[in-house]
């Protein structure tokens, strides 16, 4: 057993599909485990760019059982979006199944989304307004709609009629926003019935099970990062799902005994976009000059991404809270043309001098917080055709076996572009 998790170990947009795509050629079953249209993910291959939102990232090799699990929430008109965009594109979704207990993005959960960033003010999250936080508080709070609720006229009828009228109560009271009459919410949902209709897996229990009885190799793919975890993150400043590896225990139906390695995926420079703390942000030129070299703008909201240098506090907390076991390095080559580098290896308290070498979990800190950096030397010179270690210089060397020592676990992968092949495996999990 090499079942395989797949975990953002920053504030997302690390890379964690191409590294789920080129895995996914080794594995069976891919099944996201959480988070939902928020999510974007990208995928090179021969130069050609997919964008995923919801559907698992290795949905682009034949035959491999691609589940979306219980844990995510789906908005069914971007799901459609994206399967009728990946279908004109030639990709082949018979094999893509979706949970019967996953949960619905309703369009009301979009509107409180959005009224509640336009008018928290300086206090807004800065999320990605696609309904992710009303639609997990709802699944919490036990008034959630799931998949399997739209083939049940009366468990949906019985539904609605427990959660309209309170909702629509709040909807109008406290955001002054449209309210949704049953007859609509039943239209909605009859749609969305018709959308999920051929995904719908209600076998998933024997599915899952065979597949492990049969041995079968299983990636479990994380949307998101450890520091966007609505428990282990910069909170309020996250999402509101668990994309630790646990979570992946949690959120795909298959429980935490039949995981083996958990992958963090980091950059080797560290973004976020959104608001909330960032010890090592770089507002100068600096930052703006990984952020023009990595193409770091936001895949789902095109937003700019805030650009930092690599955090090895932040690294050594999300190999304990996120159960990881190696890292994949990506993005590398966006470092080419810088004459130094610099590595976060402590952070220091401004007011007292204070020092701190675990993560400080109380984010009102952060912002008397600065880093203490080691410098390293850059390589000046293009690495992105390198296809083992010995290939690259020997500045990115001595960078690697520094982030390695630093974050205490051993570097897998190292990504040097965007194409698929642009990648060094130093060891694969599946074979
Ligand atoms: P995800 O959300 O973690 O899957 O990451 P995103 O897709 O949002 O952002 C990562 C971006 O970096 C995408 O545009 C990828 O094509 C690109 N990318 C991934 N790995 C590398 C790499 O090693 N080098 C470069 N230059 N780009 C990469
Ligand atoms: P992938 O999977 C980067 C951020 C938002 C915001 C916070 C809450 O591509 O790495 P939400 O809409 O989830 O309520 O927003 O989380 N965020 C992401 N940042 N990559 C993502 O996904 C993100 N998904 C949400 O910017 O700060
Ligand atoms: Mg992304």
């Amino acid at each position: 057993m090499r079942n395989t998790v797949i975990v953002g170990a920053q504030w997302g947009d690390e890379g964690k599909a191409k590294i789920t795509d080129l895995l996914a050629e080794y594995a069976d079953v891919i099944i996201r485990y959480q988070g939902g249209c928020n999510a974007g993910h990208t995928v090179v291959v021969n130069n050609e760019t997919y964008k995923f939102h919801l559907v698992p990232s290795g949905v682009l090799y034949k035959n491999k059982f691609c589940f979306i699990g219980a844990g995510t929430v789906i908005h069914p008109e971007t799901f459609l979006k994206e399967t009728e965009e990946l279908k004109k594109r030639g990709v082949d979704l018979s094999s893509l199944k979706i949970s019967p207990l996953a949960t619905i993005t309703l369009p009301y959960h979009i509107d409180i989304d959005g009224i509640s960033e336009n008018t928290s003010g300086k206090n807004k999250i800065g999320t990605t307004k696609k309904g992710i936080g009303p639609t997990y508080s709802d699944k919490v709070g036990r008034y959630g709609i799931k998949v399997q609720d739209l083939y049940d006229e009366e468990a949906l009828n019985s539904r609605l009629d427990a959660i309209l009228p309170l909702k629509n109560k709040i909807l109008e009271k406290v955001y002054g926003s449209k309210i949704y009459t049953k007859d609509e919410m039943i239209k909605y949902c009859k749609e969305y019935a018709k959308i999920f209709e051929p995904y719908i897996c209600s076998e998933w229990v024997d599915k899952l099970t065979k597949s492990l009885k049969e041995d079968k190799k299983i990636l479990f793919e994380g949307a998101q990062g450890i520091m966007l975890d609505i428990d282990y993150g910069t909170y309020p400043y996250v999402t509101s799902s668990n994309p630790i590896g646990g979570g992946a225990a949690t959120g795909s139906g298959i429980g935490p005994t039949h995981i083996e390695n958990v992958i963090g995926v980091t950059k080797a420079y560290i973004t976020r976009v959104g608001e909330g703390p960032f010890v090592t942000e770089l507002k100068d030129e600096t930052g703006e000059k990984i952020r023009t070299i990595g193409g770091e703008f936001g895949t789902t909201t095109g937003r700019p991404r805030r650009c930092g240098w690599f955090d090895a506090v932040l690294s050594r907390y999300c190999v304990l809270v996120g159960g990881l076991t190696q890292m994949a390095i990506t993005k590398i080559d966006v470092l080419n043309d810088f004459d130094e580098l610099k590595v976060c290896t402590a952070y220091k308290d401004k007011r007292n001098g204070k020092i701190y070498k675990d993560y400080p979990t109380n984010i009102n800190l952060h912002n008397y917080l600065e880093p203490v950096y080691e410098t390293f030397k850059g390589w000046k010179s293009d690495i992105s055709n390198a296809k083992t270690i010995e290939d690259l210089p020997e500045n990115a060397k001595i960078y690697l076996n520094k982030l390695e020592e630093l974050v205490g676990i051993p570097i897998k992968i190292i990504s040097v572009g965007p194409n698929r092949d642009q990648t060094i495996i130093i060891e694969n999990p599946f074979k």
